[in-house]
């Protein structure tokens, strides 16, 4: 990992506690996007690392700096910040933006280079891994039945649409398919 996306890692981790977001939030979600967007790198070595990896500390940073408005949006704008105060070329930080402002793939933007697709992919297995579900449904912020709709919702882009990869998705279903019937039991 280069120094930067050390540092990056630091800065963000830092942020997550401030408590403008939840506890959880830096070692249940990213640090799982982490994990994933390493593993797909290993699989897909032509891709470049350094967009990947600044993608995954800096794609949630609307959330983590409890911002009002289009989560990808102000993400994006959020993340040229911390990229400009690195130092990072506009090259580098277009690329990135563009993976940030695909990273959720609602309708017209998905992610359409294979670090974008990494990022969205990674994004979505980090949900199948801990107890992310968990985290949310004890927030009590939903009824019983509007969280079960929720959660299915976010299965079903999460697998039919975030996972880019058969590969990925292959190694996912089987937990995919476990989340369905829970969440579908009466
Ligand atoms: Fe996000
Ligand atoms: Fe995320």
């Amino acid at each position: 990992m280069s120094k930067n996306i050390q540092q990056i890692k630091s800065l963000i981790k830092k942020e997550c506690s401030k408590g403008l977001i939840a506890d959880w939030f830096f070692s249940v979600h990213l640090l799982g996007v982490e994990k994933f967007a390493k593993w797909l790198l290993s699989k897909l070595p032509k891709a470049n690392k350094e967009i990947v990896m600044l993608g995954v500390w800096l794609h949630d940073l609307q959330r983590i700096r409890g911002l009002k408005g289009d989560h990808q949006k102000i993400g994006a704008r959020e993340a040229e910040k911390v990229m400009k105060q690195f130092g990072y070329n506009k090259l580098t930080i277009d690329k990135v933006q563009k993976i940030i402002l695909s990273h959720s793939c609602f309708n017209d933007q998905k992610p359409k280079t294979v670090e974008g697709k990494i990022l969205a992919t990674a994004d979505a297995m980090a949900h199948y891994h801990n107890d992310f579900y968990l985290q949310i449904a004890v927030t009590g912020q939903r009824s019983l039945k509007g969280y079960k709709e929720w959660v299915l919702e976010k299965l079903d882009r999460n697998y039919n649409v975030k996972i880019c990869f058969p590969f990925a998705k292959k190694k996912i279903k089987a937990r995919h398919d476990l989340f369905k019937k829970v969440f579908t039991m009466k």
